[in-house]
Protein backbone atom coordinates (compact mmCIF):
# COMPACT_ATOMS: atom_id res chain seq x y z
CA UNK A 1 0.00 0.00 0.00
CA UNK A 2 1.51 3.09 -1.13
CA UNK A 3 0.77 6.36 0.96
CA UNK A 4 1.47 10.16 -0.01
CA UNK A 5 1.87 11.43 3.32
CA UNK A 6 2.64 8.55 5.59
CA UNK A 7 5.48 5.87 5.57
CA UNK A 8 5.41 2.24 7.21
CA UNK A 9 8.58 0.69 8.28
CA UNK A 10 8.87 -2.63 9.67
CA UNK A 11 11.45 -3.79 11.93
CA UNK A 12 10.77 -7.57 12.96
CA UNK A 13 7.18 -7.50 15.00
CA UNK A 14 6.88 -3.85 14.90
CA UNK A 15 6.04 -1.24 12.56
CA UNK A 16 7.06 2.12 12.62
CA UNK A 17 4.26 5.05 11.31
CA UNK A 18 5.86 8.11 10.03
CA UNK A 19 3.03 11.01 9.64
CA UNK A 20 4.76 13.31 6.67
CA UNK A 21 3.81 16.43 6.29
CA UNK A 22 7.10 18.00 7.68
CA UNK A 23 6.70 21.34 6.15
CA UNK A 24 2.94 21.82 7.76
CA UNK A 25 4.89 20.29 11.16
CA UNK A 26 2.60 17.15 9.92
CA UNK A 27 -0.71 18.77 10.49
CA UNK A 28 -3.94 16.06 9.78
CA UNK A 29 -5.45 17.01 6.55
CA UNK A 30 -8.11 14.75 4.95
CA UNK A 31 -6.07 13.35 3.24
CA UNK A 32 -3.23 11.90 5.74
CA UNK A 33 -6.13 11.03 8.08
CA UNK A 34 -8.10 8.64 5.50
CA UNK A 35 -4.01 7.01 5.27
CA UNK A 36 -3.49 6.76 8.53
CA UNK A 37 -7.19 5.13 8.50
CA UNK A 38 -6.02 2.51 6.02
CA UNK A 39 -2.91 1.86 7.12
CA UNK A 40 -3.99 1.26 11.07
CA UNK A 41 -6.52 -1.24 9.33
CA UNK A 42 -3.48 -3.17 7.06
CA UNK A 43 -1.48 -2.99 10.32
CA UNK A 44 -4.47 -4.55 12.76
CA UNK A 45 -4.72 -7.23 10.10
CA UNK A 46 -1.50 -7.97 9.66
CA UNK A 47 -0.52 -11.19 12.00
CA UNK A 48 3.49 -10.60 11.54
CA UNK A 49 2.93 -7.14 13.41
CA UNK A 50 2.67 -6.78 17.18
CA UNK A 51 3.41 -3.48 17.94
CA UNK A 52 3.13 0.34 16.54
CA UNK A 53 5.04 2.98 17.02
CA UNK A 54 3.84 6.36 15.63
CA UNK A 55 5.65 9.41 15.28
CA UNK A 56 5.89 12.35 13.35
CA UNK A 57 8.64 13.34 10.93
CA UNK A 58 11.43 15.94 11.19
CA UNK A 59 12.82 17.25 14.37
CA UNK A 60 10.38 19.71 15.18
CA UNK A 61 6.65 18.31 15.67
CA UNK A 62 4.94 14.85 15.86
CA UNK A 63 1.53 16.23 14.79
CA UNK A 64 0.38 20.23 15.29
CA UNK A 65 -2.85 19.67 14.78
CA UNK A 66 -5.56 19.08 12.15
CA UNK A 67 -5.04 21.29 9.11
CA UNK A 68 -6.00 24.92 9.88
CA UNK A 69 -6.41 25.55 6.36
CA UNK A 70 -9.83 23.19 5.56
CA UNK A 71 -11.03 24.49 9.38
CA UNK A 72 -11.11 27.52 8.36
CA UNK A 73 -13.45 26.96 5.54
CA UNK A 74 -15.70 24.26 7.11
CA UNK A 75 -19.72 24.01 6.94
CA UNK A 76 -21.05 22.88 10.09
CA UNK A 77 -22.19 19.57 8.18
CA UNK A 78 -18.96 19.07 6.91
CA UNK A 79 -17.20 20.04 10.32
CA UNK A 80 -19.45 17.02 11.88
CA UNK A 81 -18.26 14.61 9.35
CA UNK A 82 -14.97 15.96 9.85
CA UNK A 83 -15.20 15.31 13.91
CA UNK A 84 -16.53 12.01 12.62
CA UNK A 85 -14.28 11.01 10.09
CA UNK A 86 -10.95 11.60 12.97
CA UNK A 87 -12.73 10.28 16.06
CA UNK A 88 -13.10 7.24 14.06
CA UNK A 89 -9.63 6.84 12.71
CA UNK A 90 -8.50 7.15 16.25
CA UNK A 91 -10.80 4.82 17.70
CA UNK A 92 -9.37 2.29 15.49
CA UNK A 93 -5.92 3.19 16.80
CA UNK A 94 -7.32 2.13 20.38
CA UNK A 95 -9.15 -0.70 19.42
CA UNK A 96 -6.36 -2.07 17.05
CA UNK A 97 -5.40 -4.78 19.81
CA UNK A 98 -2.18 -4.34 19.67
CA UNK A 99 -0.06 -1.96 21.56
CA UNK A 100 0.25 1.47 19.96
CA UNK A 101 3.43 3.81 21.54
CA UNK A 102 2.98 7.29 20.30
CA UNK A 103 7.15 8.47 20.05
CA UNK A 104 6.39 12.74 20.62
CA UNK A 105 9.34 14.28 19.11
CA UNK A 106 7.85 17.37 18.89
CA UNK A 107 4.55 19.57 19.22
CA UNK A 108 1.62 17.49 19.83
CA UNK A 109 -1.07 20.08 19.90
CA UNK A 110 -4.57 19.71 18.62
CA UNK A 111 -5.39 16.79 16.69
CA UNK A 112 -2.02 15.58 17.86
CA UNK A 113 -2.46 15.83 20.85
CA UNK A 114 -5.86 13.92 20.54
CA UNK A 115 -4.13 11.27 18.04
CA UNK A 116 -1.15 10.45 20.92
CA UNK A 117 -4.19 10.01 23.30
CA UNK A 118 -5.86 7.42 21.35
CA UNK A 119 -2.54 5.44 21.57
CA UNK A 120 -2.09 3.12 24.16
CA UNK A 121 1.16 4.98 25.39
CA UNK A 122 2.81 7.93 25.16
CA UNK A 123 7.02 8.68 25.32
CA UNK A 124 7.80 12.20 24.65
CA UNK A 125 11.07 13.66 24.38
CA UNK A 126 11.98 16.12 26.67
CA UNK A 127 11.62 19.04 24.09
CA UNK A 128 7.77 17.92 23.14
CA UNK A 129 5.22 20.61 23.33
CA UNK A 130 1.55 19.37 24.26
CA UNK A 131 -1.59 21.24 24.47
CA UNK A 132 -5.47 21.56 23.25
CA UNK A 133 -4.88 24.80 21.69
CA UNK A 134 -8.34 24.81 20.04
CA UNK A 135 -10.29 27.37 21.72
CA UNK A 136 -7.83 30.22 20.36
CA UNK A 137 -8.58 29.51 16.89
CA UNK A 138 -12.66 29.86 18.27
CA UNK A 139 -13.00 25.93 17.99
CA UNK A 140 -12.98 22.88 20.14
CA UNK A 141 -11.69 19.79 19.71
CA UNK A 142 -13.23 17.55 17.52
CA UNK A 143 -11.29 14.43 17.54
CA UNK A 144 -13.06 13.04 21.18
CA UNK A 145 -9.85 15.13 22.81
CA UNK A 146 -12.94 16.22 25.57
CA UNK A 147 -13.08 12.84 26.45
CA UNK A 148 -9.84 10.92 26.27
CA UNK A 149 -7.79 14.17 28.06
CA UNK A 150 -10.46 13.73 31.05
CA UNK A 151 -10.22 9.93 31.35
CA UNK A 152 -6.14 10.54 31.10
CA UNK A 153 -5.78 13.14 33.46
CA UNK A 154 -8.74 13.48 35.19
CA UNK A 155 -11.82 15.96 34.89
CA UNK A 156 -9.64 19.39 36.39
CA UNK A 157 -6.86 19.15 35.10
CA UNK A 158 -8.43 18.55 31.36
CA UNK A 159 -10.66 21.62 31.97
CA UNK A 160 -7.77 23.58 32.65
CA UNK A 161 -5.82 22.54 29.21
CA UNK A 162 -9.12 22.37 27.24
CA UNK A 163 -9.87 26.34 28.67
CA UNK A 164 -6.92 28.02 28.31
CA UNK A 165 -5.28 26.33 25.12
CA UNK A 166 -1.90 26.42 26.92
CA UNK A 167 0.62 24.25 25.85
CA UNK A 168 2.64 22.54 28.41
CA UNK A 169 6.24 21.12 28.45
CA UNK A 170 6.98 17.49 27.97
CA UNK A 171 7.79 17.68 31.56
CA UNK A 172 4.76 19.13 32.56
CA UNK A 173 2.51 16.54 30.82
CA UNK A 174 4.74 13.87 32.48
CA UNK A 175 3.87 15.18 35.93
CA UNK A 176 -0.07 15.00 35.32
CA UNK A 177 0.14 11.80 33.80
CA UNK A 178 -0.52 12.56 29.93
CA UNK A 179 3.09 11.10 29.42
CA UNK A 180 4.00 8.02 30.24
CA UNK A 181 7.65 8.28 29.59
CA UNK A 182 10.10 11.21 29.33
CA UNK A 183 13.20 10.76 27.53
CA UNK A 184 16.07 13.11 26.21
CA UNK A 185 15.21 14.20 22.23
CA UNK A 186 18.68 12.44 21.05
CA UNK A 187 17.35 8.91 22.49
CA UNK A 188 13.49 9.10 21.95
CA UNK A 189 13.12 6.71 19.03
CA UNK A 190 15.68 4.40 20.66
CA UNK A 191 13.94 3.93 23.57
CA UNK A 192 10.56 3.84 21.76
CA UNK A 193 11.88 1.10 19.85
CA UNK A 194 13.14 -0.89 22.68
CA UNK A 195 9.53 -0.26 24.56
CA UNK A 196 7.86 -1.57 21.28
CA UNK A 197 9.66 -4.58 20.95
CA UNK A 198 9.64 -5.17 24.40
CA UNK A 199 5.76 -4.94 24.37
CA UNK A 200 5.70 -6.89 20.91
CA UNK A 201 7.46 -10.14 22.41
CA UNK A 202 4.78 -10.74 25.03
CA UNK A 203 2.11 -13.63 24.09
CA UNK A 204 -0.33 -11.18 21.49
CA UNK A 205 -3.79 -12.43 22.46
CA UNK A 206 -3.24 -11.69 26.30
CA UNK A 207 -2.30 -8.35 25.32
CA UNK A 208 -5.03 -7.99 23.36
CA UNK A 209 -6.96 -9.43 26.05
CA UNK A 210 -5.55 -6.55 28.55
CA UNK A 211 -6.59 -4.02 26.01
CA UNK A 212 -9.93 -5.30 25.42
CA UNK A 213 -10.43 -5.44 29.43
CA UNK A 214 -9.26 -2.07 30.15
CA UNK A 215 -10.69 -0.06 26.99
CA UNK A 216 -14.29 -1.70 27.29
CA UNK A 217 -14.24 -2.48 30.86
CA UNK A 218 -14.18 1.64 31.30
CA UNK A 219 -17.02 1.70 29.23
CA UNK A 220 -19.09 -0.65 31.81
CA UNK A 221 -20.16 -0.42 34.86
CA UNK A 222 -18.01 -2.16 37.55
CA UNK A 223 -19.41 -5.19 38.30
CA UNK A 224 -20.45 -5.91 34.68
CA UNK A 225 -16.79 -5.31 33.75
CA UNK A 226 -15.27 -7.78 36.25
CA UNK A 227 -17.77 -10.40 34.24
CA UNK A 228 -16.32 -9.61 31.34
CA UNK A 229 -12.65 -9.57 32.88
CA UNK A 230 -13.49 -13.10 33.80
CA UNK A 231 -14.51 -14.64 30.44
CA UNK A 232 -11.18 -12.82 29.11
CA UNK A 233 -9.17 -14.96 31.59
CA UNK A 234 -11.18 -17.94 31.33
CA UNK A 235 -10.76 -17.60 27.35
CA UNK A 236 -6.89 -16.96 27.45
CA UNK A 237 -6.66 -20.75 29.07
CA UNK A 238 -7.94 -22.27 25.94
CA UNK A 239 -4.03 -20.67 24.23
CA UNK A 240 -0.82 -22.57 23.67
CA UNK A 241 0.36 -19.30 25.09
CA UNK A 242 -0.77 -19.77 28.18
CA UNK A 243 0.75 -23.19 28.34
CA UNK A 244 4.03 -21.68 27.21
CA UNK A 245 4.22 -18.82 29.65
CA UNK A 246 3.46 -20.96 32.46
CA UNK A 247 5.56 -24.33 31.19
CA UNK A 248 8.61 -21.27 30.60
CA UNK A 249 8.13 -19.68 33.71
CA UNK A 250 8.62 -23.71 35.68
CA UNK A 251 11.30 -24.58 33.15
CA UNK A 252 12.88 -21.18 34.29
CA UNK A 253 13.31 -20.31 30.39
CA UNK A 254 12.30 -17.59 28.29
CA UNK A 255 9.02 -18.25 26.98
CA UNK A 256 8.14 -17.84 22.78
CA UNK A 257 4.68 -16.77 22.18
CA UNK A 258 2.94 -17.67 19.23
CA UNK A 259 -0.24 -15.41 19.22
CA UNK A 260 -2.29 -19.46 19.13
N1 LIG B 1 -2.47 23.45 10.14
C1 LIG B 1 -1.95 23.95 9.01
N2 LIG B 1 -0.71 24.44 8.92
C2 LIG B 1 0.03 24.43 10.04
C3 LIG B 1 -0.45 23.95 11.27
C4 LIG B 1 -1.77 23.42 11.29
N3 LIG B 1 -2.31 22.92 12.40
N4 LIG B 1 0.52 24.10 12.19
C5 LIG B 1 1.58 24.65 11.57
N5 LIG B 1 1.28 24.87 10.27
C6 LIG B 1 2.16 25.46 9.24
C7 LIG B 1 2.32 26.94 9.44
O1 LIG B 1 1.23 27.65 8.89
C8 LIG B 1 3.62 27.19 8.72
O2 LIG B 1 3.36 27.22 7.35
P1 LIG B 1 4.15 28.33 6.40
O3 LIG B 1 5.59 27.92 6.50
O4 LIG B 1 3.54 28.12 5.06
O5 LIG B 1 3.89 29.65 7.03
C9 LIG B 1 4.42 25.91 8.98
O6 LIG B 1 3.46 24.94 9.39
C10 LIG B 1 5.42 26.07 10.13
O7 LIG B 1 4.75 26.58 11.27
P2 LIG B 1 5.13 27.94 12.03
O8 LIG B 1 3.91 28.46 12.70
O9 LIG B 1 5.87 28.86 11.12
O10 LIG B 1 6.16 27.35 13.11
P3 LIG B 1 6.52 27.96 14.53
O11 LIG B 1 7.69 27.21 15.00
O12 LIG B 1 6.59 29.44 14.49
O13 LIG B 1 5.24 27.59 15.46
C11 LIG B 1 3.51 26.13 16.29
C12 LIG B 1 4.93 26.24 15.71
C13 LIG B 1 3.16 24.65 16.40
C14 LIG B 1 3.46 26.77 17.69
C15 LIG B 1 2.52 26.87 15.36
O14 LIG B 1 2.72 26.39 14.03
C16 LIG B 1 1.07 26.65 15.70
O15 LIG B 1 0.56 27.27 16.65
N6 LIG B 1 0.36 25.78 14.95
C17 LIG B 1 -1.04 25.56 15.11
C18 LIG B 1 -1.31 24.72 16.32
C19 LIG B 1 -2.79 24.54 16.53
O16 LIG B 1 -3.52 25.46 16.85
N7 LIG B 1 -3.24 23.30 16.37
C20 LIG B 1 -4.61 22.93 16.61
C21 LIG B 1 -5.38 22.94 15.36
S1 LIG B 1 -7.06 22.43 15.73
Amino acid sequence: MSFENLSIEREGAVAILTINRPAVLNALNTRTLDELGRAILELTHDETIRAVLLTGAGEKSFVAGADINELAVQSPTGGREHAIRGQHVLDLIEHMGKPVIAAINGYALGGGCELAMACTLRMAADTARLGQPEVNLGIIPGYAGTQRLARIVGKGRALELLLSGDQISAQEAHRLGLVNRLVPAAELMAEARKLAATLAAKAPIAIRYILDAVNSGLEMPSAQAQVFEATLFGLVASTDDMREGTAAFLEKRKPAFKGR
